[in-house]
């Protein structure tokens, strides 16, 4: 399972709202008591219940070495479902908030001979930072291309003037589209690479990596892919391991719909696939994935699956539920 430190739910405070760029705002979360906050690990990210009852996944920005302050830094987003207006909108300094996590599914591998690659588009640069303080701290060879509209709305860039030529900054409007393949170079072996942005950027950087070794290549998607339609889809049988109920689970239907309407809740948040939080062992059986966490060699293991978006491939799904 990809959780890294106990889940749980706190009530924090927002004792600070800092612009950070041009649409990018930061929340800053402590204990009501100014007392320590559950550790986490670079790449993590936060449930943050939000006023007006939306729930999203926000990647910490700040440092893990600050035991006291969690930092969230959230986008305006125009096509916002809630979420970022929320935040925008609604939160203000003193406010108090529901936080679930901290939960890492974009963790750094930690390898003493690898170099790391960054590559950030946007917003996408939050989970990278902690990383980034993490391999520099460590004396670990590593740099960051870094890609956003303009200048402007590009966060953190005076933190990051500290790393020198390690971190290549690129504003579309002055420079236009990333250049992957100069950033990347040749594939290699005891390489790392980590991206987190829009859609289209990861997809060019997965392109890219097609040929790098298995393993290499770690993102985090801020959306989950598309999924077939309900009829493309075959009815199975799920059984849960530890009650020996079954269930059918139908076209058009999820796993964790199906044990809803049957009075069984396991946790959830994004139900999209894209946070990790219904994330469950699978007994016996060939899931059918479908969300954007695991990477290829997770799917192949068909050990764990995400049970708001996967199916099955099979007749017959055991879960350990
Ligand atoms: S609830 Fe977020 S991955 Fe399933």
């Amino acid at each position: 399972m990809r959780v890294t430190s106990e889940e749980q739910r706190l009530r924090l405070r927002v004792t600070a709202l800092v612009w950070e760029a041009e649409g990018v705002l930061s929340a800053h979360l402590r204990r009501s008591d100014g007392g320590d906050l559950p550790p986490w690990t670079p790449g993590a990210h936060l449930d943050l219940h939000l006023p007006g009852g939306p729930v999203r996944q926000y990647s910490l920005s700040g440092s893990p070495a600050d035991r006291t302050t969690w930092r969230v830094s959230v986008l305006r987003e125009s096509a916002s479902r809630g979420g970022s207006r929320a935040v925008h909108e609604s939160l203000r300094p003193g406010d108090v908030v529901d936080v679930t996590g901290p939960r890492n599914t974009f963790a750094l591998v930690d390898s003493p001979e690898s170099e790391y690659l960054f590559i950030a588009g946007g917003i996408g640069i939050t989970p990278i930072m902690p990383m980034i303080e993490e391999v520099a701290t460590s004396g670990a060879r590593w740099s960051l291309l870094y890609g956003g509209r303009s200048r402007s709305s590009m966060a953190f860039l005076p933190d990051l003037a500290r790393y020198g030529d390690r971190v290549t900054v690129r504003p579309q409007d002055e420079y236009g589209l990333l250049d992957l393949d100069a950033f990347l170079g040749p594939p290699r072996q005891n390489a790392s690479v980590y991206s987190c942005g829009p859609e289209q950027l990861l997809a060019a950087v997965e392109q890219r990596c097609v040929a790098w070794p298995p393993g290499t290549l770690h993102l985090e998607r801020f959306a989950a892919h598309p999924t077939p339609t309900a009829a493309e889809e075959e009815a199975f049988e799920l059984v849960l391991r530890r009650t020996g109920r079954s269930f059918t689970v139908k076209p058009g239907s999820t796993i964790l719909e199906v044990l809803e309407e049957n009075g069984i809740e396991p946790p959830n948040s994004c139900r999209e696939g894209i946070c990790g939080t219904c994330e469950t062992k699978v007994v016996e059986g060939i899931p059918d994935h479908r969300d954007s966490l695991l990477t290829q060699e997770e799917r192949d293991e068909n050990d764990t699956m995400m049970i708001c978006v996967g199916r099955a491939r099979c007749r017959r799904l055991v879960l350990d539920l």
